[in-house]
């Protein structure tokens, strides 16, 4: 029986995770659980799955006690957990940089650990390797190009991400006014709020370039992106001979997540098969520069490296957030992004702390940014 941690557990990833547990009785277990402001839904999930720990955000109120789950209390409570003897894989799918210091530790304990995180990779992508632990891809991309680099990565020529492009794709109307209903509107994939704006910017796709390129030590030049709006194949591999390889699936999260937690067998989850007969079309498109901002901006941060990646993923964070809230419409989102990375100077980030007060450093100008140029 392998133990598995889901950190983010409330989320849509971290759901899709319970799921898919749930579909291995005897072989997979909930060990432990963790969110944050979804209070009500991570008591409803200890008292379904009953792991052994869970951990809330925050400090210890003393009102929570449930039988036979031990209660634990904020960001050291997810280190302990994701370090126990007993822990054989965490998913880590905490939305934001929450899980930074937790991956890195669980990763120096020799964990395995299926990260959905983006963030953390874009952000501390240098910290994360030489570690005795072993990263598993959740991303539906990275996890295909992983499935394909794992068995076989010599003569590799060049790797390529798709991108659905997101409910904009193909949109005439003024971009200036598109409500926030429309924006989380994704045509293919459920996903939480930011990543869903970020798929409409497609900042997404951008920060999965980055994390490609820490993923798989892939140059930055090799690594392309195609539009490919039915999402079924997932990436490419491309060999010197001339082949190339694909991943297909149906585009729902918990068949990456299935892949990473059976690792590395391969196993039935009981969910729909891709019916190769029934598919009509497979599109894909190059992305032109001008056509996504967020992308460009983000293929821009990857050139320059360091403390330019922490910057992006804040900068934009901060943004969909004001975004999000109302106070700056869709289109400023990549303006106030580049307004600040504009400013930003090479900073060290060699640690966590680092990263993490640049981050909030970044959050500020954004703010005090848009104060200066929307209001
Ligand atoms: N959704 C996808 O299809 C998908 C695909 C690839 C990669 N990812 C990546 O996976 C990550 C999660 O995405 P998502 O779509 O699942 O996001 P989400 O639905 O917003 O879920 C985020 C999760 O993080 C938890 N969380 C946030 N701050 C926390 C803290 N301080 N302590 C503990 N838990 C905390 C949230 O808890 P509460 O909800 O209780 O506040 C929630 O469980 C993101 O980095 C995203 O880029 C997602």
């Amino acid at each position: 029986m392998k133990n598995v941690v889901v950190l983010g557990s409330t989320g849509s990833i971290g759901k899709a995770a319970l799921d898919v547990i749930s579909r291995h009785p005897g072989k997979l277990s909930v060990y432990g659980i963790a969110g944050s402001r979804h209070k009500n839904l991570l008591i409803k999930q200890v008292m379904k799955y009953r792991p052994r720990f869970v951990v809330f955000s925050g400090e210890n109120t003393g009102k929570n006690r449930i039988e036979k789950t031990e209660c634990l209390y904020g960001e050291e409570s997810l280190e302990f957990l994701a370090t126990l003897p007993e822990t054989d894989i965490v998913v880590m799918a905490i939305s934001g940089l929450a899980g930074l210091r937790c991956t890195l530790k669980s990763l120096e304990q020799g964990k395995t650990v299926a990260l959905a995180t983006k963030e953390i990779v874009v952000c501390a992508g240098h910290l994360l390797s030489g570690k005795k632990g072993k990263i598993l891809p959740v991303d539906s991309e990275h996890n295909a190009i992983f499935q394909i680099l794992d068995r076989e990565n010599s003569g590799v020529s060049d790797i390529t991400l798709t991108a659905s492009g997101g409910p904009f794709l193909n949109y005439k109307g003024d971009l200036g006014k598109v409500s926030a209903k429309q924006v989380l509107s994704h045509p293919v994939w459920k996903m939480g709020k930011r990543i869903s704006v970020d798929s409409a910017t497609m900042m997404n796709k951008g920060l999965e370039l980055i994390e490609a390129f820490y993923l798989f030590g892939v140059s930055k030049e090799n690594i392309n992106v195609v539009l490919h709006p039915q999402a079924v194949v997932h990436g490419f591999v491309r060999f010197c001979d001339g082949f190339v390889k694909a991943v297909l699936s149906i585009p729902d999260m918990r068949y990456s997540i299935n892949y990473c937690l059976n690792y590395p067998e391969r196993t039935d989850c009981g969910m729909s098969e891709l019916d190769i007969s029934r598919i009509k079309d497979l599109s894909f498109y190059s992305v032109k520069s001008g056509m996504f901002p967020c992308f460009d901006l983000a293929k821009e941060a990857l050139k320059k490296g360091g403390s330019y990646l922490t910057a992006l993923n804040a900068a934009d964070d901060e943004a969909v957030r004001m975004f999000l809230e109302g106070s700056i419409s869709f289109d400023r989102i990549p303006v106030l992004v580049e307004k600040v990375l504009g400013k930003h100077r090479e900073v060290c980030v060699d640690t966590p702390d680092d990263i993490l007060a640049l981050d909030c450093q970044i959050r500020e100008q954004v703010r005090a940014t848009a104060d200066l140029f929307f209001r």
